[in-house]
């Protein structure tokens, strides 16, 4: 095994285990992350939902397949890229993360992140984008904006699940979704899109 490869399997352990913040004792499973941990593209969302938490594999549930549905229409794979969320552990009937739970959490991301060291960071909400972006990030006004930072660049889309609920916002995120794809060709990091014969 690699060191790197070690690094993976420690966090992941000491994730599986913890108690640093009382989610840990609701939890079914915690949701680690999960994709390609060499991609130069990684999304976070806000908390594990219901079939999150009941699989322990981030956005399955309704809000997933939608994300599925952009990934794959801007020709970027679930398996090319690296998803994870603030919090790993679901919050109770799936209300907002509170900055407590966030602040226990957050060390696994920034774990994951100086891991994985992608060169585009997406926020999938507005939950994600305060806490990574800006504190005062404004989900409406500000999405599909890109804040260049630490050396990465860094956009928030509106949240799959707000998607769900207002039709009207697919449009801008669409959009928003194919940005992203040109800055990973701009930054000459773009997975290749493979032909298929149909
Ligand atoms: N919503 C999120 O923010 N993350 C998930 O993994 C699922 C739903």
């Amino acid at each position: 095994m690699t060191n790197i490869d070690q690094s993976w399997e420690e966090l992941q352990a000491r994730c599986r285990d913890c108690r640093a913040c009382p989610l840990g004792e609701s939890r079914t499973n915690n949701v680690f992350g999960m994709g390609d941990r060499h991609s130069p593209l990684m999304f976070v969302g806000e908390a594990p939902g219901e079939q999150e938490d009941a699989t322990g594999i981030p956005f399955v549930g309704a809000a997933g397949k939608l994300l599925d549905h952009y990934l794959f229409a801007v020709d970027l794979p679930r398996d090319r890229v690296y998803i994870a969320n603030i919090l790993k552990c679901r919050p109770p009937r799936n209300r907002d993360p509170e900055e407590s739970e966030q602040e226990a959490c957050i060390g696994y991301l920034r774990e994951q992140f100086r891991l994985i060291q992608p060169k585009v960071l997406v926020c999938l909400g507005r939950i994600a984008a305060m806490k990574l972006i800006k504190p005062d990030f404004r989900i409406t006004r500000e999405h599909g904006k890109w804040f260049y930072k630490g050396g990465v660049w860094m956009t928030a889309v509106y949240h799959p699940s707000a998607l769900l609920r207002d039709n009207t916002k697919r449009e801008d995120t669409l959009r928003d979704m194919w940005a992203i794809r040109q800055k990973l060709e701009e930054l000459g990091v773009a997975p290749e899109v493979e032909e298929t014969n149909e």
